[in-house]
């Protein structure tokens, strides 16, 4: 049996498909239209799922919607009573959703009576939970789903029980622990969709100042929370979200009201320093949303009396609150959807169909994030071919894996940057070793290189690390997996000038945990490297430029050239220029 979830219309435009319950391919659609965050109907991302599945649509048996529209019917028309032209706009949206079927068969040159499938639809935080518990290992966990706004609910929690889930509550819209993130990253100048990971990475430089404050602005309240409405509009307004056109990354309008500017000063221009206070008040912004989500999940462990938990919607991507979670909660297991986003919602959908829906057991379990495109050594060489390496100073090998991984481990430990492309692509924001750009974690200086040459943003931003999952205890206070950086740990004291450059300024990593079973090559890259080096670390950052993650080999070379990296490896071909190689470092001697 085929299921084909599909998140359209909404941000993080995504597919995946379940054949037999067994998850064969997942994809962002920004991937193949290359805008960030994409929105609007993800035609190529399904039909990189059929093909991968070796199916045509016409083979789908249920297309599962993560999104229901009779949700809290009471609540919406409340607002809707309140706010006409936000009701209106939400019409607009619902009206797409209503025609998938006419988009699918329309994207497939089909006629939709057609489309032999049954379509389903999912509650929004439904589907979020869905893609986190039955993608765990877990037969039994506590759930939590926390994120802006989705079927107008921002949060919602229960337990999991094999094939089935409970839901024991929720929070409708105005209260959002996501909400209440964005409002206050836009007060701090940071106006872009996704600019929260800006500020999450902020909070590090600065001291919880105004912690009592941010107590105003949200209140723990039963086993949820209620936000401080006077210092945001978005009650008022609508959450203005204009992700409804097609193929545009979604954009917010103002969420903080000006009571917020009283209470702590002037907003921030986006062009204006960045000063102690803001530095502050990010860190404030940030332990308090700590105290709410660890106080949500402490209740949640007392509710349930379970070991684990699992999670999901964007909130889940705030790393630095996942790494509390063990030591603050009483849950000893922790999972994270790769996709914590609305990404997410098309594999969690797919999934309730199958199990919670039609009973189905629970074989499948998510070990690894590689579910998006991979490509042929054939692709490959003729991507290198069409790119004329040769003919213009570079040095293109293709070697046996050991000699491969020697020359890319020593490439890496001399201080170069190196683009590391393989397999198949991730899914979820985070490159975890296929779409990888690669580099010696040893260097204090290789943040800035990087930031400089490479990837273009916020000094202020940590890199990653990946370090063998094995050795995860020795290097940082705690050892539970995170195979896909959803947890930041403390790097042990004795350990951080040995990693400087993963490690940010408040002694934490954002770690990925590789295992030889997940990222046999990755792994084995990474343990070359420590055999050369006796560090079994190495930074990890997105292959990409202010750019979706690249997805096609040509998307590679093209980010290679345009940036001013190393050297690139594509499978098995190592690419190096060692001329243009050479007058950079120099340049970097220079400049440093
Ligand atoms: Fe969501």
């Amino acid at each position: 049996m085929n299921i084909l979830g599909i998140n359209a219309y909404h941000g993080n435009a995504s597919a995946a498909i379940l054949c037999d319950g067994k998850l064969i391919a997942a994809v962002e659609e920004e991937r193949f239209n290359r805008v960030k965050y994409a929105a609007g109907f993800p035609a190529a991302a399904i039909r990189y799922c059929l093909q991968a599945a070796g199916i045509t649509l016409k083979d789908v048996h249920h297309v599962a919607v993560p999104r229901n529209p009779y949700a809290r019917l009471g609540t919406k028309l409340f607002y809707a009573l309140r706010m006409p032209s936000f009701a209106r706009e939400r019409m607009k949206v619902l009206a797409k959703f209503t025609g998938i079927r006419e988009a699918l068969a329309a994207a497939f040159e089909m006629d939709k009576a057609k489309v032999p499938a049954t379509f389903h639809r999912v509650e929004h935080h439904i589907a979020h939970l869905a893609s986190a518990f039955f993608c765990s290992p877990f037969e039994e966990a506590a759930l939590l789903s926390a994120d802006g706004l989705g079927d107008f609910a921002s949060s919602m929690w229960g337990a999991g029980s094999e094939r089935r889930m409970n839901i024991h509550g929720s929070i409708a819209f105005p209260h959002s622990l996501g909400l209440y993130y964005s409002a206050v990253t836009q007060y701090l100048g940071f106006l872009k969709f996704g600019d929260e990971y800006k500020v999450m990475g902020l909070a590090a430089y600065g001291e919880p100042e105004f912690l009592p404050e941010f107590r105003d602005l949200i209140h723990s309240k039963g086993a949820g929370f209620r936000l401080g409405l006077e210092y945001f509009t978005h009650h008022r307004s609508g959450p203005e979200m204009t992700w409804a056109d097609a193929d545009k990354t979604p954009v917010l309008g103002k969420m903080y009201s000006d009571a917020m500017a009283r209470k702590f000063g002037p907003v921030r221009d986006p062009l204006a320093p960045i000063e102690q206070r803001h530095k502050n008040l990010a860190c404030s912004l940030q332990a308090r949303l700590e105290e709410v989500y660890l106080g949500m999940l402490r209740r949640l462990h007392e509710e349930t009396g379970m070991k684990s938990v699992c999670l999901a919607g964007g909130v889940a991507f705030n790393c630095v609150a996942n790494g509390k979670i063990p030591a603050n909660t009483g849950f000893e297991n922790v999972f994270v959807h790769p996709a914590a986003g609305d990404a997410g919602l098309a594999v969690g959908a797919a999934q309730y169909i199958w199990h919670q829906l039609l009973g189905n057991p629970r074989e499948f379990v998510m070990e690894h994030a590689y579910w998006g495109p991979e490509f042929s050594r054939e692709e490959i060489r003729a991507a290198l071919q069409a790119s004329r390496f040769s003919e213009n100073g570079f040095v293109v090998g293709e070697l046996p894996e050991a000699d491969l991984l020697r020359r890319t481990a020593s490439i890496i430990a001399d201080g170069k940057i190196l683009g590391w492309f393989q397999g198949r692509a991730e899914w979820g924001p985070r490159a975890l070793g296929n779409r990888s750009i690669v580099a010696d974690p040893r260097r204090p200086e290789m943040k800035e290189i990087l930031n400089r040459r490479i990837k273009h943003r916020e000094i202020f931003r940590p890199f990653a690390p990946s370090i063998l999952a094995e050795k995860t205890g020795e290097w940082f206070e705690q050892s539970h997996p995170s195979p896909f950086m959803a947890m930041a740990y403390s790097v042990k004291r004795e350990m951080r000038d040995k990693i400087p450059a993963p490690t940010h300024v408040d002694g934490t990593g954002r770690l990925q945990t590789v295992t030889s079973t997940a990222n046999l090559r990755y792994w084995r890259l990474i343990r070359a490297f420590e055999e050369q080096t006796g560090v079994p670390v190495v930074l990890n950052t997105s292959f990409n430029d202010n750019e979706p993650i690249v997805c096609k080999p040509q998307e590679a070379i093209d980010c290679f050239r345009r940036t001013q990296m190393d050297a690139l490896v594509l499978g098995d071909f190592l690419i190096t220029r060692e001329t243009a190689n050479d007058q950079q470092r120099e340049s970097d001697h220079i400049n440093g």
